[in-house]
């Protein structure tokens, strides 16, 4: 029914969109608060973010529990997976077909580059960095004092000042194409620019990999302190060991140029969140195999499962997990996703009956995931937290199933 679409509306509030751009004569961030830096690294076990982000103030736990490590032993073959995940070929053949998440993640070393204000900025509210990366930074459950907290345990140190005098940023814009810079970088917010060929390409499974990594570049003045912007052109690595970008090889004098366009060229401004709009409801009768196989089996069943079938741990949605005391809502069979969800006055409800604008709720959290992707921070938590938004045909596919009676 149309009527759907304009009350999804009104689950848009308050889109505050990406962090707006930091003035560049802004003070140097001093060194962090200690006791503030003691809060953050607890906070960092407590809220369990090594279990997507390996990092040098993380501790991995075991691959069983570890959503990018299981995922990467599955795609490397079974003989590496071994234990309990050993399956059959057919199945891990499936499997390695399904795995589409969590397959690549940046890692949480040499942040002293990035400014701490960026950091915990985008911990509150996360927008999309990497435009080549299928997963987000996911909302988690923080407030400001504790995403301070964990900005000032990942960026402890003082702000370097700026030591490089201004280049010219007219030739800064054609040493990005010169260098290639942008086979690897989107820089949305410019005209566009042609990359040349890279004189050294690294082999096509590193080149896939560096051009998921590859932020934005129109982010960067935001996230990077400028000192450490003309370190990292100079060489990556010596600031992120590891780092997929590649030795750019550049001159003193073309490091100023790019780090002088990097950081002042105009940006147009992005577009304006747009909210998701709803399809018409379908004529024909939709059944619960077809709900399952292409929404809660693909995707949200691996978050909110069945915890006597997972090993006891029901997912981050259902038992907890991330920080989360979780929802209780098990999507893992028909019954389980009638009884709902726990809210938070400690109650069960459901979580196909409708909001007061008349959206089911679950539908509600499903196109709340795409206005994320627009920039906004609707009321409601986007599913599938931090991943791919589920098709507008799969959501018209739900919404239908559960006005038609959601028939098992
Ligand atoms: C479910 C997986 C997941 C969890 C859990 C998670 N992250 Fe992330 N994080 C991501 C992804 C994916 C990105 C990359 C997002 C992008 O580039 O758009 C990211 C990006 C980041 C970045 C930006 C790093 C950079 O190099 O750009 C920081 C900082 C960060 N996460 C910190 C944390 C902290 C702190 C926690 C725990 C409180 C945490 N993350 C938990 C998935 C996760
Ligand atoms: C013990 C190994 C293991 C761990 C740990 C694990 N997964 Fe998975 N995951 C799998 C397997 C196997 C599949 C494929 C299942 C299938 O196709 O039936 C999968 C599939 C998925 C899918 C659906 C496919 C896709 O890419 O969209 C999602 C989403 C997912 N996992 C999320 C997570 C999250 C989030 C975590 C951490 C909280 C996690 N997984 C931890 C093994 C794991
Ligand atoms: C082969 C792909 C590739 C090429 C070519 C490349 N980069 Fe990168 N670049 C990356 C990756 C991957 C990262 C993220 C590294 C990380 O976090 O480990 C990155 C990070 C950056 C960053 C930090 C941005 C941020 O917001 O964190 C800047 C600035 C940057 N590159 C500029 C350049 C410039 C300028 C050039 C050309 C001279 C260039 N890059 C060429 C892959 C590439
Ligand atoms: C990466 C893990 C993850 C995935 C994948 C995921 N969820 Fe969630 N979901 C959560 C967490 C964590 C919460 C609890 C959020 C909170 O407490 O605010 C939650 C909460 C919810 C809620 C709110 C329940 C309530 O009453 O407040 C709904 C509805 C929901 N998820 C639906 C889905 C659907 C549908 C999918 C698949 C399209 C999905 N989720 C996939 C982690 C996930």
């Amino acid at each position: 029914m149309p009527r759907l679409a304009a009350l999804a509306l009104a689950f848009l509030s308050c889109g505050t969109g990406p962090n707006p751009p930091v003035p560049l004569d802004r003070p140097l961030e001093p060194a962090a608060d200690p006791a503030q830096i003691a809060r953050g690294q607890a906070l960092l076990a407590e809220l369990q973010c090594a279990r997507c982000h390996d990092g040098d103030a993380l501790t991995p736990p075991p691959r069983e529990r570890h959503c990018v490590h299981c995922h990467q032993s599955i795609l490397a073959g079974v003989a590496a997976v071994g234990g309990d995940f050993a399956a059959p070929p057919a199945e891990l053949a499936r499997w390695q077909r399904d795995i589409t998440h969590l397959r690549e993640l940046p890692e949480l070393r040499g942040l002293g580059r990035l400014r701490r204000s960026f950091v915990a900025a985008f911990l509150l509210s996360p927008h999309d960095l990497r435009p080549g990366l299928n997963t987000s930074m996911p909302r988690l459950h923080l407030d400001e004092p504790s995403a301070q907290a964990l900005a000032a345990a990942l960026v402890p140190d003082a702000e370097p000042a700026p030591h490089e005098p201004a280049g010219d940023p007219t030739r800064g814009r054609d040493l990005l194409g010169e260098h290639g810079c942008t086979n690897c970088h989107a820089f949305t917010g410019v005209a566009t620019i042609t990359a040349r060929p890279l004189a050294h390409p690294p082999d096509p499974a590193t080149m896939l990999r560096a051009s998921q990594q590859a932020p934005d570049l129109r982010f960067t003045r935001d996230r990077l302190r400028p000192a450490a912007l003309h370190t990292w052109l100079a060489d990556p690595a010596a600031l992120k060991p590891g780092t997929l970008m590649p030795d750019p090889d550049l001159r003193q004098d073309e490091i100023r140029d790019l780090a002088t366009y990097l950081l002042t060229t105009p940006l147009e401004p992005l577009p304006p969140p747009v909210p998701p709009v709803m399809l018409p409801l379908l004529d024909r009768e939709v059944g619960f195999a077809e709900v399952d196989a292409a929404i809660f089996h693909k995707t949200c069943w691996h978050c909110h499962s069945d915890p006597s079938y997972a090993s006891g741990d029901g997912g981050p949605g259902n038992t907890g997990g991330l920080g989360f005391t979780g929802a209780s809502l098990d999507l893992s069979s028909h019954a389980a996703i009638s009884s709902g969800s726990r809210g938070p006055d400690g109650k069960r409800r459901s979580v196909l009956a409708p909001l007061p604008d008349g959206t089911p709720r679950i539908v509600a959290h499903l196109l709340a995931r795409h206005a994320e992707l627009t920039g906004a921070t609707p009321e409601l938590r986007g599913m599938p937290l931090g991943l791919t938004p589920v098709p507008l045909a799969d959501i018209q596919l739900l919404a239908t199933w559960i006005a038609q009676g959601r028939k098992p």
